[in-house]
């Protein structure tokens, strides 16, 4: 850049090996309290258990519904579930998406449930399958402290939604009231899975070593195999559990404090959750391009940027969208990309200015990554000491609009994950139609052990 001052300023967003190192071990402390009954209440990550185990007993074949909300669709899925004659999964999925209206999100748990049966009945007429009483899987990419697979109650909202009377609440139960309420059609919900835990699973079907799932999208999260016996939170000491962390939440008891930066605590306070997330905030979509929006702000009002002027478009909270910034970096460097959105936004930027909004996004991006990859490293790394292993093999299947759409991202964050993790050999597969064909899958087990106990 041959603005010193301006690269004085994007120079907060680099973060040094030791740094990130810092950020991964203060985060394998939370997960360690999380995971610890007399930690548990006041640690940021929550270490939630899933109920879902490993070698599982076989399962159930046939037609399941899957809903999934929290990412950026909600979606209702169909997905038929059998085997071939090498006994590997087969399956096929036809899906729908809506989208929730703004005061569904916001407005009662009764509204946003009412909703949701309604897109289920309209895809139910659709495929003609509303006489059917179908097995249903639920994706629900929240926190919810689980009593069972089906049974769980959300701890708090993320992301964009508030909905009231929903917290504190058995989320599996306002769906079949909701489903009651409307009485033209009947489900039977089996499973209730994180949007982590159901992309693990998807491609756990593909590779026996996933045993990690992972969310880069609307927010930012992760889930793991972990040893039962170190699950305190629930009896039994054979095999392995899968906790969904919930690592969004780290930094909330200040471990983030040092790393975030003026920008991050405006979107922190101007969002629905202060105080909430904070790590997830310094990461995923939601807030990535509102923080490139307030750098370039600073950019401006420090005369470094648009002559000094931003456009009332670019003074507006959540103007620049986080897609923006995937378009930006993919830009081929004829600046025609830049150019086009910087005018949309109504400022006429100048040959430097482009370079210089592009910069701010590798920044801001590139931050996220790293940051990212210290979580992953973080949870590597702890699975590697639990099994006592000198090298792990492990697989991640990943998930979400930032990992998968934007341009450089995955790349930095792969290596960034692999510096961290010496003596670990990583294979990272991008899941497709994960929390439809994961949710589905968990259902057809769960299924098969409620039969089988019969
Ligand atoms: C989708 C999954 O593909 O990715 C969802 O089906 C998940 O379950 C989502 O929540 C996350 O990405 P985004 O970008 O939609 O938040
Ligand atoms: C938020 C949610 C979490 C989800 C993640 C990705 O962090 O709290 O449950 O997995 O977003 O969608």
């Amino acid at each position: 850049l041959s603005s010193p001052q301006a690269e004085q300023i994007l120079s907060e967003f680099g973060l040094k090996k030791d740094e990130l190192k810092e950020v991964m071990k203060r985060m394998q402390r939370e997960m360690d309290r999380g995971l610890r009954l007399e930690t548990h209440e006041e640690a940021s990550v929550k270490m939630l258990p899933t109920y879902v185990c490993s070698t599982p007993e076989g399962s159930e074949v046939g037609d399941f519904l899957a809903l999934d909300l929290g990412g950026t669709n909600f979606r209702v899925m169909l997905v038929k579930v059998g085997e071939d004659e090498e006994r590997v999964w087969k399956v096929e999925t036809k899906n729908q998406m809506y989208s929730i209206p703004e005061d569904a999100m916001t407005g009662t748990a009764q509204m946003l449930f009412d909703y949701i049966a309604e897109c289920m009945s309209d895809f139910l007429d659709k495929h003609h399958i509303k006489h059917k009483k179908l097995p249903l899987g639920f994706t629900f990419s929240f926190p919810v402290r689980h009593e069972d697979i089906d049974k769980g109650i959300l701890l708090n909202w993320t992301k964009g939604f508030k909905a009231s009377g929903a917290e504190g609440n058995n989320i599996v139960g306002l769906l079949r009231d909701a489903i009651k309420r409307r009485g033209d059609f009947e489900m039977d919900v089996v499973a209730m899975v994180n949007d982590t835990v159901a992309t693990m699973i998807s491609c756990y079907y593909e590779d026996r070593s996933c045993e990690v799932g992972m969310i880069v999208g609307t927010g930012c999260n992760a889930c793991y195999m972990e040893e039962m016996k170190t699950v305190e939170l629930v009896e039994g000491e054979e095999g392995r559990m899968c906790v969904n962390t919930e690592w969004g939440a780290f930094g909330n008891n200040g471990e983030l404090e040092e790393f975030r930066l003026e920008y991050d605590k405006v979107v922190d306070e101007t969002s629905i959750n202060p105080g909430q997330q904070l790590y997830e905030k310094l990461i995923s979509g939601k807030y990535m391009g509102e923080l490139v929006r307030l750098v370039l702000i600073k950019l401006v009002n420090e005369d470094l940027l648009f002559n000094g002027e931003a456009s009332e478009l670019l003074k507006t909270r959540g103007s620049f969208e986080t897609r923006y910034v995937s378009q930006m970096e993919s830009d081929t460097g004829d600046r025609k990309q830049i150019y086009n959105i910087l005018s949309s936004l109504g400022v006429l930027p100048s040959e430097l200015d482009c370079d210089i909004v592009r910069q701010v996004c590798e920044s801001v991006s590139t931050r996220s990554a790293h940051m990212c990859g210290a979580g992953l490293a973080a949870v590597i790394n702890l699975m590697r000491e639990r099994r006592s292993q000198e090298a792990l093999k492990i697989t991640v299947g990943i998930d979400g609009s930032v990992y998968k759409l934007h341009p450089c991202f995955r790349d930095r964050f792969h290596k960034i994950v692999r510096d961290l993790t010496p003596h670990c050999e990583i294979t990272f597969i991008q899941s497709e139609e994960g929390s439809g064909r994961g949710a589905a899958l968990i259902s057809a087990v769960a299924c098969k052990m409620a039969t089988s106990m019969l």
